[in-house]
């Protein structure tokens, strides 16, 4: 499809509500900013942190705005979660009218048609042809924890492979699922045990280089399994296809697909958690998909519902169904309004291919990145798929970790009025996840403003 030059106000339709333009009127934070941000420290635990302090009063299409009136480039969509834009149009009006009809009677109590059509929706969405269920819960960890449940009770057996650089949330078992110690697991232990953790096919730091990664890594992982658990006592194995919060990771060619293999081999349930990459992210509407590996769970979050928390584990009939009636649920799982959220968000995709827009973002900004990392040496990798990308900074010829510059380069990206994140075990990466919506001028605006970056630190 030729998608031509998507400016903003087309990527938005005739709902665009917001000047899709950048806008600085104070310094960041402005002083309206900074007054809320003493009242946040009198009031908010200082354990919930964030990543740059301005105080949102709208935000749509490519661009937040704060309380001082800048308006502000959005690289991150809220971790990956506003795909669709925020506030999207379909989103709203589908959110309005149910918000009016009824906002809880808890779908274990008295069923609605909403928490039906998500799971009818994610049953054909996610890879595979087979008979899906599907179970509703309101965030990605929780999301985690219910497939790991599911994979124990149906295999009858209790270890769960997991990778190095892994994220998979801060609740007590995703901790223990969850590589990095700081800051998400600092002290808060003791953790969930039966918990075996591989090296991960990274192929910038795996020992001997891309190459090797490419021909060892899967042996590695197999080998490790077989010698140190043993396959038969596997329940699952559960990894991100594009490793989020550890640093964008994506595995050489082979790796999934041959780790599926592996667990359909040896009656291993492999879970593919989905929740960063799922739902249009990496140019597909999943990222298993790039390579056809068919999981047998799927957790999802962040995209689904343009910005309302719901989360969802789909997988096999039969292994979903093993669970007997009342193991899983919750109150607030696929309460009504973030379901309606989730259909508007589900329709927007596919209405507006947004699976094609992330393709599109990916091939506007690989070039670029690939330009800085030649003028920089401090850049030693470009990595992700589609609108899911990053760059990893290390001191020139090495792979130390260079931290102290990814975080300049970040403040100086936020000074400028570009929302960047960073991530990565060694936090030497940074990241960009555009909302999929946003026009093409605001990405290329935002490119220039972390090659400005660049070159003033
Ligand atoms: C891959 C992955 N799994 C799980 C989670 C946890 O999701 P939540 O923050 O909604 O609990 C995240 C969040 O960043 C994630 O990226």
């Amino acid at each position: 499809m030729n998608y031509g030059l998507i400016m903003t106000e087309q990527a938005l339709g005739d709902d665009a509500r917001l000047p899709q333009r950048r806008n600085l009127v104070t310094e960041i934070p402005g002083p309206a900013s900074r007054e809320l941000l003493a009242r946040r420290e009198r009031a908010v635990a200082r354990g919930v942190s964030h990543v740059l302090p301005v105080f949102v009063t709208d935000a749509g299409g490519g661009v937040i705005v704060d309380a001082d009136g800048n308006s502000l480039i959005d690289f991150g969509s809220g971790i990956a979660v506003v795909s669709v834009g925020n506030a999207a149009p379909r989103v709203t009006a589908r959110v309005t009218e149910q918000v009016a009809r009824f906002t809880h009677t808890c779908f274990m109590v008295t069923p609605y048609e909403g928490y039906v059509e998500v799971c009818e929706e994610l049953g054909r969405r996610t890879p595979g042809p087979h008979e899906k269920r599907s179970a509703l819960f309101n965030s990605g960890a929780e999301a985690v924890e219910n497939a790991v449940k599911i994979a124990r009770h149906a295999t009858r057996r209790q270890a769960i492979v997991v990778f190095d650089h892994a994220y998979h949330g801060r609740t007590n078992l995703t901790m223990a699922l969850t590589a990095k110690n700081m800051p998400y697991k600092d002290k808060f232990g003791p953790f969930a045990g039966e918990i075996y953790r591989m090296p991960m096919a990274y192929p910038l730091r795996w020992p001997g280089g891309r190459e090797a990664c490419a021909a060892n890594a899967l042996d590695t992982v197999k080998s490790l399994i077989h010698t140190q658990v043993g396959e038969d006592n596997v329940a699952a194995v559960l990894i991100e296809p594009i490793q989020g919060e550890g640093g964008f990771v994506v595995p050489p060619d082979g790796f999934l697909p041959g780790l599926a293999e592996f667990c359909r081999e040896h009656g291993i349930v492999f879970i593919a958690d989905e929740i960063q990459t799922g739902f249009c992210r990496t140019g597909d509407w999943f990222a298993c998909e790039h390579e056809g590996v068919v999981p047998d769970l799927v957790t999802t979050a962040k995209g689904i519902a343009g910005g309302l928390p719901l989360a969802g584990v789909t997988g096999r009939a039969e292994i979903m169904d093993s669970v007997h009636a009342g193991g899983l649920g919750g109150t607030y799982g696929g309460n009504p309004v973030a379901c309606a959220a989730a259909l508007g968000a589900i329709e927007t995709m596919a209405a507006e291919d947004l699976a094609g827009r992330a393709r599109r973002i990916g091939e506007i900004m690989f070039p670029r990145l690939y330009g800085l990392a030649e003028k920089y040496p401090v850049i030693a990798d470009v990595r992700g798929r589609g609108a899911m990308l990053a760059i990893e900074l290390t001191r020139p010829g090495t792979l130390d970790p260079d931290p102290a510059t990814t975080t300049a380069v970040v403040r100086a990206c936020h000074q400028a009025g570009l929302v960047a994140l960073t991530c990565g075990t060694f936090g030497n990466v940074i990241r960009f996840l555009p909302p999929l919506v946003i026009g093409e001028d605001l990405l290329d605006e935002g490119l220039s403003i972390l090659e400005d970056a660049f070159a003033a630190v």
